[in-house]
């Protein structure tokens, strides 16, 4: 992959794109969004960057449009309205959008140039963050796609006054991730927070994309110290999707998912790591403070487990987590025995 990642920030960063795409001489300009970012953020999109788009392309909003049949639509449109090689594409939403359009960007023509502008917390401090391009193959996620930085990313806080609160708390749970694994000074602090709000959390966006950053650089394509950013993902993907699949259960959005992930995966970190148990303890009572308890039954639990032994991240059958030493020392490639598995449930789950 490229090694440079060009990520600015700011009104001005938004501004100043206009200037740089005249600058390239694209032959032509498009913009992708979905059902809400078209309502939410191409107007003021329009109105700050004022670039003359050839064409405005929109996809439905959701996961479950992040696929195969809505890359056909896209690539379809973009062929009748002319673009080429020298075109390029300005991808204007959440990891959704950002994720397909740079997919369909890397692959349209062998690659056309493309810029992420992030929309959610979730995608300006994850997602537009590191080059990973993405779709699902039916119920499985990120399973086809390509490691490829775009020309730029422009991150600009004020899309979040529109994003529903718990889109909010989703990205925070992996702001609170990157200061476990990387950053204790940056954990104490935005768990001492009160109110998670679009104002509140603005100033922490450039602290996590800078330790996503730092990560990324140093191992682009996950050989090794990368797998640290899936620290509490083991366990919390295992439990997305099962209360995607079970309509009894409620919606839980990927950073809600991952936050009982964390508090779950503290508790093996004690048994397998050597984490202290004030710390895991530390740990869970600050996901306690923004994250609703979600119910988890014993037999959720046994679905949720099941649903683990076919992670696609298994090696010969072994269940690999990343784990802590300590807050701020990850470590990576441990194996958990699984009979540990209730007692974290029962960790997550006490006063
Ligand atoms: N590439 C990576 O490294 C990486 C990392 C983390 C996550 N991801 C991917 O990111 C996706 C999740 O991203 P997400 O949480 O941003 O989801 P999303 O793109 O679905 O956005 C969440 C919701 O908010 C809406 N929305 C977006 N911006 C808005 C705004 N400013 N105001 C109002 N509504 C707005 C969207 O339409 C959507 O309904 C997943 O597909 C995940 O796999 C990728
Ligand atoms: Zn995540």
């Amino acid at each position: 992959m490229n090694n440079t990642i060009s990520i600015s920030y700011g009104l001005k960063a938004l501004q100043a794109l206009s200037e740089e795409v005249k600058n390239k001489n694209y032959s032509s300009i498009f913009i992708l969004v979905d059902s809400n970012t078209h309502g939410y953020c191409l107007e003021r999109f329009n109105e700050i960057a004022n670039i003359k788009a050839t064409g405005i392309l929109t996809m439905k909003a959701g996961e479950e449009n992040k696929n195969l049949s809505t890359c056909e639509q896209l690539w379809n449109e973009l062929s009748e309205k002319g673009a080429d090689r020298n075109s390029v594409l300005i991808n204007l939403g959440g990891g959704v959008v950002t994720d397909l359009g740079g997919f369909v960007a890397c692959t349209f023509k062998r690659g056309i140039d493309f810029y992420n502008i992030p929309t959610t917390l979730l995608s300006m401090v994850d997602a537009s963050v590191g080059g990973k391009t993405g779709i699902d193959l039916g119920a499985l996620k990120n399973q086809i796609g390509i490691i490829r930085e775009p020309q730029g990313v422009i991150v600009e806080s004020g899309w979040l006054q529109t994003l529903p609160n718990e889109e909010l708390r989703s990205g925070f749970a992996e702001m609170l991730k990157h200061g476990l694994i990387a950053n204790p000074s940056y954990w104490k602090t935005l768990q001492s927070l009160d109110l998670l709000s679009a104002e509140t959390l603005e100033d922490f966006i450039q602290p996590s994309i800078a330790e996503k950053t730092k990560v990324v650089l140093e191992d682009p394509n996950e050989k090794g110290l990368r797998k640290i950013l899936n620290f509490g993902h083991t366990l919390g993907h295992a439990i997305e999707s099962y209360f995607l699949t079970h309509p009894d259960k409620p919606r839980l959005l990927h950073g809600e998912a991952i936050a009982i992930g964390m508090v779950l995966e503290a508790y093996l970190s004690t048994v397998c790591c050597a984490l202290n148990l004030g710390e895991a303890n530390e740990i869970k009572t600050t996901f306690d403070k923004f994250y609703p308890k979600q119910e988890i039954s014993l037999a959720d639990q046994k679905a949720i487990l099941e649903l683990l032994r076919h992670d696609k991240k298994n090696k010969a059958g072994r269940i690999n987590f990343v784990l802590l030493s300590a807050i701020g020392t990850p470590q990576i490639d441990v194996e958990v025995p699984q009979d540990l598995f209730a007692t974290a449930f029962e960790f997550y789950k006490s006063a």
